[in-house]
């Protein structure tokens, strides 16, 4: 099908019959030639790598640069879909001159659009990055980055007069000029109405099946991150149990000299090997 840009996201309405968008995040060259030989539409390289590469407890360890350094990283494998780069906590939040600059920085490891959290709150340094003629995706709803504001990870807008402010939240990105919404963590009838209010397409995680897209993170669903799997994930492969199990085998492999074998390893023609005899190894 071909790269999807920014304009031709903004258009992609399930309400118009429009496959669901596919999106997942990756991190390095080899995961994002998984994704593209898969057939996703975008791949995020989501600041979910602090928690999933990195082994920090939260996202808001990653700086500009390491998202830098792993958005490059998947752009030089030339996957054919959308890169998305996350602007990470702190990349957009000081001066819009440091978020425009942030912004240029992943569009210049690779990405070919940013995604930034928050609801109107961001509008102003939204409107600096789409004046620098870089296509933004808005995120609302469940944002890691506010975990702390948050109180934890929980399910956001599950009442009401919240679910009617996400739309409007919703509706103030969209008219901002943002090409699509992650939904993250919100019920499904909220990201219902969100859907159904604006033109550009959301893209849910723990938003329900309303959504246009839907984006998953690579170590959730190929089962390579095992210790909490939250109840909207679903694993599609058992990843790190084959690893451990392959890992297991080396390690008996080579304790039992099992490995490497003959044909594992490099071998001197046989008068040489006679010569060496002959005269004595050392
Ligand atoms: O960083 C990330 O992986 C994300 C997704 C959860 C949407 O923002």
């Amino acid at each position: 099908m071909g790269k999807l840009t920014a304009p031709a996201i903004s258009a992609n309405k399930a309400r118009n019959g429009d496959d669901p968008l596919v999106m997942v995040t990756a991190y390095d060259a080899p995961g994002a030639r998984i994704a593209s030989e898969a057939g996703a539409d975008l791949i995020l390289v989501g600041d979910s790598l602090a928690m999933v590469v990195l082994g920090y407890d939260d996202t808001l360890q990653v700086t500009i640069d390491d998202m830098c350094h792993h958005t490059a990283a998947v752009a030089r494998a030339k996957p054919d879909c959308h890169i998305v780069g996350d602007m990470p906590w702190m990349a957009y939040h000081v001066s819009p001159e440091e978020t425009v600059a942030n912004a240029a920085k992943l569009m210049r490891a690779g990405a070919h659009s940013v995604k930034l959290e928050g609801g109107r709150k961001r509008l102003p340094m939204i409107a600096k990055i789409i004046d620098a003629e870089i296509p933004v995706m808005g995120h609302i709803g469940l944002t890691p980055q506010s975990i702390h504001a948050m109180g934890g990870f929980k399910v956001q807008c599950t009442q009401a007069e919240h679910a009617r402010k996400l739309v409007q939240a919703a509706k103030s990105l969209a008219h901002a000029g943002c090409f699509a919404i992650v939904l993250e963590g919100v019920p499904v009838r909220a990201a219902e109405m969100v859907t159904d209010a604006i033109d550009i397409p959301t893209i849910g995680i723990g938003a329900g099946s309303h959504c246009d897209g839907q984006v998953l993170v690579y170590h959730d669903l190929l089962g390579i991150e095992d210790r909490f799997v939250p109840k909207f994930v679903r694993r599609y492969a058992d990843i790190k149990g084959a690893s451990v199990n392959a890992m297991k085998a080396y390690a008996s492999d080579v304790r039992s000299g099992a490995f490497p074998n003959h044909d594992e390893s490099y071998h001197m023609a046989d008068e040489e090997a006679e010569e060496l005899h002959l005269y004595g190894a050392g």
